[in-house]
Parts: structure tokens; sequence; C-alpha cells
């Protein structure tokens, strides 16, 4: 698995140099400007917990490979409830009607959201315990990015109002290792793969950062297309 781990860290390197990380560290803009595409990654969010519940974990584990899988699941199933409590903690709660949020979440405007989740569990689905954990890495370090470059936006905003973003901050930073829960890196790096499971191991790797860089664009265009508050005054946006 080390030559899987190595294009890991190749497909990061280009991930976090990314026009919405470049648009997140521009301290020309208020942290509120810069965390915009918030509401937009809803939907991916939400279904990650259920990628990991009915997509990623299946029991009884098969193999010992499988429940590894099972392990990191169990951690990585319910960080969402943290994504809806700062949710409300940034002021999105009031943002429109219930049907014109639905109609948002549904729309063409959020569909590499849905993408994202309904391609993941294709290749999830065709994924032996082994390539999942490849799937794993390459989401691990995708969020990895995500939650560093958010940590310091988070600290910023909390410090100034007095309010703890559990999703945003330390608090879930801390539990995004950057790789599967209970493995280390010298441990996955020691997997032994065959030839051709190698293949599909990098196959996947670029496939899950593919996806991911297109959600990054949807999600900046989010962020940089609407003007959302964070205050607790009624906000409209045009979705
Ligand atoms: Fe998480």
């Amino acid at each position: 698995m080390k030559c899987v781990l190595k294009k890991i860290l190749e497909n990061k390197r280009s991930y976090a140099k990314l026009p919405l990380f470049q648009y997140m560290r521009d301290s020309s803009l208020t942290e509120e400007e810069r965390l915009g595409f918030y509401p937009c990654m809803a939907h991916f969010i939400l279904s990650f917990g259920d990628i990991n519940k009915y997509m990623l974990r299946e029991e009884p584990a098969i193999n010992l490979y499988q429940q590894q899988v099972n392990n990191h699941t169990y951690e990585d199933d319910h960080h969402w409830p943290w994504y809806l409590e700062d949710f409300t903690k940034l002021g999105f709660d009031h943002l429109c009607s219930p049907t014109s949020w639905m109609r948002f979440l549904w729309s063409d405007e959020t569909r590499q959201n849905r993408i994202l989740t309904y391609r993941l569990a294709v290749l999830i689905a065709e994924a032996s315990a082994v390539e999942r954990i490849a799937i794993i890495e390459a989401i691990e370090e995708t969020g990895n990015v995500l939650f560093s470059t958010m940590l310091d936006l988070a600290k910023a905003i909390e410090t100034r109002r007095g309010i703890e973003l559990r999703y945003c901050g330390e608090f879930h930073f801390g539990l995004e290792s950057g790789h599967s829960v209970g493995s280390d890196h010298a441990e996955i790096a020691g997997i032994p793969l065959d030839e051709v499971t190698q293949a599909r191991c990098l196959y996947l790797v670029d496939e899950v950062f593919g996806l991911f860089e297109a959600w990054t664009h949807e999600l900046l265009d989010h962020a940089k297309g609407h003007s959302l508050a964070f205050s607790s005054t009624k906000v409209t946006i045009s979705i």
C-alpha cells in the first residue's frame, strides 16, 4: 500500500492548492465570507454519515481489513450533527423557507454535492475491503485539507463571538487524524497488495480526489455568488 499512500499525498498536495482553499486563506476577506460555502455542502456532509453506516460498513466483517473499515465507520458516522450545530450557530437557520431550502439542495447549483455521494457509493460498493481502506485514506486526506484550513477561520469567529464551533473548529479537527481510525501511516503502508489490487487502489484514489475537486469548485462558486450573513438577522438568498 506504500505507493498508494504516496499517490494520495501527491494528490493531496495538488488538492490543497485548489482555488477554494486559496479563497479560504485570503485574509482580505472576512472569515465569514471565507466560510460562505458552508450551507452549500449540507447534502454531502449529512450523507457522509450514511456512506459510513450503509456503504463502507459490512457486518459481520469478512476479514481483518473490513473490520478495520468498520472500526473507522464507528467514528466517522456521527460527525454530521456537529455540522448542523454550527449551521445554527453561524446563523444559517433563517436563510429561506424549508421548501426553498430543499429545492436548493436538489438543484443544479449543488449537483456536485449529490454526485460526490452517489459516485462514492458506487466506488465503495465495487471495492474490496482493502480497496475501501485506500478510499478512506483518500477521503481522510481531502478532509484534512478542508478541516485544517477551516480551523483558523473557526478560531477567529469563536474568539470574536464567544461561541464554540464543534464541526469547523478544534473539536472535530482533533478527531480527524487524516488516516483511518485505529491505524497509523506505517501500518497502512505495510499492507501487502498484489499488482491488480494496487492498480485498482491507485485508480480509486484518483477517482476520489477528482470527485472532491469538482465538489470544491461548486463550493467556491457558492461562496463567491452568495453574500450570506452569519448574523442572526434574516437573510435572503436567491436559491
Ligand atoms: Fe469528520
